[in-house]
């Protein structure tokens, strides 16, 4: 997607060197646009926890990449020394955040190719390095795929009001930076956008770091869509004033039985948006599906993050990136990264192969082989 008129992704290798990943580092947004260079996996493991990148698409590509430069740095005096090398820093990099299921996924994709592969090391390599741009480039495609299936949704909202802008709500940053392109719930939104389809997000700011208003509103802005900030709270008076048309937003896993674990406040937009009658679709693409649990509310791991990002804020001051305390010094703090939507309360889940109800009868009508 665009920086200033130029395409990026969100993660690349370095034009001269096939040895180095290249990021956004996020932490900079939306002040400062910084490319980090990735050279070990220990580097990849700290950039996923530290959230340099983030986001269950980009964290799944960053651990594909990931698991490249293990291998380029893991001993080769023999293929079981190697492998085991392998192994270690695939649990180091799944350790790093435990609700995004695409991190897991990744780092077991490239394991299974690398290990199926057979041959001498270099082979070896080379798979990873075809894993990790495969994992990539899907993840892109199928972005832009489920992109195409959302647009249909807002296009007949459109239709329905006359042609006046579709006023979509979306939670945190589910856009082109959670992925490696296009986003899933701001795909659509893109789409339309790109098509001529008048419309306008509500962006809801995601206390505690602030992935809606330093994040989605910058890559919305940098794409010329109308958007407007909200504080997490305002969703639900919007709601019932008529001032939303159907709420996006994205997923770190979903259940195949259709519970959705996203950004911590999700929950509480899908209660609003039932209150109100209002859709509620969440978008992914199939590698954010979770094909072993069943139930949500017991069974996704909840991340919890340190207490310092709920009583500190980031922001601009004097051309500087500061904190500042928010809190009383002495209050303690707790941080609930995400939480578990109910399948219930979802209308449907827009994914890559179309468009289903958020129950195991919907996502298995699109994903057969899963059965
Ligand atoms: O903690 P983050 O920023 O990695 O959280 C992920 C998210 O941005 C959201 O939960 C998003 O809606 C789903 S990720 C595509």
């Amino acid at each position: 997607m665009n920086v200033d008129g130029k395409h990026y992704r969100t993660i690349w290798l370095k034009e001269d060197d096939a040895n180095i990943v290249q990021i956004i580092d996020q932490r900079h947004l939306p002040h400062q646009f910084v490319i980090e260079d990735l050279i070990t996996v220990n580097e990849v493991a700290a950039a996923i926890k530290e959230m340099h990148v983030r986001g269950a698409g980009l964290i799944g590509a960053t651990a594909g990449f990931g698991m490249y430069l293990a291998a380029l740095h893991a001993p080769q005096t023999s293929t079981e020394a190697f492998m085991a090398a392998l192994a270690a820093d695939g649990d180091k990099l799944i350790a790093t955040r435990p609700t995004a299921v695409n991190l897991e996924w990744a780092v077991k994709r490239q394991t299974a190719a690398i290990a199926a592969v057979g041959g001498d090391i270099w082979v070896r390599i080379q798979t990873a390095l075809e894993v990790a741009q495969t994992i990539a480039d899907e993840d892109a495609e199928f972005c832009r795929r489920l992109g195409e299936h959302g647009r249909a949704i807002i296009e007949e909202i459109s239709r329905g009001k006359g042609g006046e802008p579709v006023n979509v709500l979306t939670h945190c940053n589910a856009g082109w930076l959670a992925f490696v392109d296009y986003g899933s719930a701001t795909a659509p939104v893109y789409a339309a956008h790109e098509h001529g389809i008048a419309v306008h997000v509500w962006v809801d700011e995601t206390r505690p770091r602030n992935q809606g208003a330093r994040l989605t509103a910058w890559e919305l802005g940098q794409h010329g869509v109308p958007h407007t900030v909200i504080a997490d709270n305002v969703g639900g008076h919007l709601m019932q004033h008529g001032l939303v048309d159907v709420v996006i937003t994205g997923t770190d896993r979903t259940l195949y039985t259709g519970d959705v674990g996203n950004k911590i406040g999700t929950y509480l937009k899908a209660l609003a948006a039932k209150d109100n009658d209002i859709p509620f679709y969440v978008a992914l693409p199939s590698s954010t599906f979770d094909w072993e649990n069943r139930d949500g509310v017991k069974e996704i791991p909840i991340e919890q993050r340190d207490a310092t990002e709920v009583k500190y804020i980031q922001g601009l001051h004097g051309g500087e990136i500061v904190k500042v305390l928010l809190t009383p010094e002495e209050s303690p703090a707790a941080n609930y990264a995400f939480d578990v939507t109910p399948a219930r309360l979802v209308t449907g889940l827009i994914t890559e192969r179309g468009i289903c109800d958020a129950s195991e009868e919907g996502v298995l009508s699109l994903y057969p082989e899963k059965q």
